[in-house]
């Protein structure tokens, strides 16, 4: 099976990107962010201190059921069987999901599930340590970036249009947050794999993401 990582920061258009170039090169692809904003939404809707490992770990009970699912092609995310997919995008899933991902018990619980889609399957898989720590092996590690000033405006606009309120300075200062816990984590830190491309894409516009990110994969699947 090919598989590519694709690790980058919050907002750099790591999903919108890795979808199109999935679609074109007819891989499927994960969003694996939305796993860990599903154990987030979870331990927010159990009300637990989000300070605490042990209240968070202590989610992970036998009777938790995360799942991932296509449907019509499209990832969505199941919690004990609801379709959480809405949800899981507020801007307190997320800053919920970026808490949980801290948690090493978190990171174990769903290694499993996102190891075996990418034996059974080729596809991109984005995320935060997909490239180091989950698929080592990938075939191609892309790290994908831009300043962060463009990917809160982004970021901004994705909330905007999907109506949900929000200020371009607290996106801002949320994003910043999150990249520094993110990069500054005791577990599976995010940085680039050694053997990884990396792609700006702050003066891109998405059709000229979408081609970097195709041609570094197929550069390197030709080789
Ligand atoms: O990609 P995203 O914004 O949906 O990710 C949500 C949070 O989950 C992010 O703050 C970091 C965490 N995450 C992670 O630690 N490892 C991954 N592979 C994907 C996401």
């Amino acid at each position: 099976m090919i598989n590519v990582a694709i690790d980058g920061p919050a907002g750099a258009g790591k999903s919108t990107i890795a979808k199109a170039a999935a679609k074109k090169l007819g891989f499927i692809y994960i969003d694996t962010g939305a796993l860990y904003r599903t154990v987030g939404v979870n331990a927010l809707r159990r009300g637990v201190n989000m300070e605490s490992n042990e209240e968070i770990a202590a989610t992970l009970t036998d009777t938790l059921n995360v799942e991932l699912k296509f449907i019509d092609s499209q990832q969505r995310m199941f919690l004990n069987g609801e379709d959480v997919s809405e949800e899981i995008r507020t801007p307190e899933a997320s800053m919920a999901a970026s808490r949980v991902s801290a948690v090493p018990a978190v990171r174990a619980y769903l290694f499993d599930l996102q190891r075996n889609i990418a034996k059974e399957n080729n596809c991109l898989m984005d995320g935060r340590d997909i490239g180091t720590v989950v698929l080592p092996d990938a075939q191609v590690k892309i790290f994908l970036t831009a300043s962060a000033e463009v990917r809160a405006k982004r970021r901004y606009n994705e909330l905007t249009q999907k109506g949900i309120q929000c200020g371009y300075d607290d996106v801002l200062s949320d994003m910043i947050k999150r990249d520094y816990d993110d990069s500054h984590r005791a577990i599976a830190p995010l940085k680039p794999a050694e053997d990884s491309v990396t792609v700006d894409t702050s003066n891109f516009t998405l059709e000229q993401s979408v081609e970097a990110v195709i041609k570094t994969i197929e550069d390197k699947i030709n080789v």
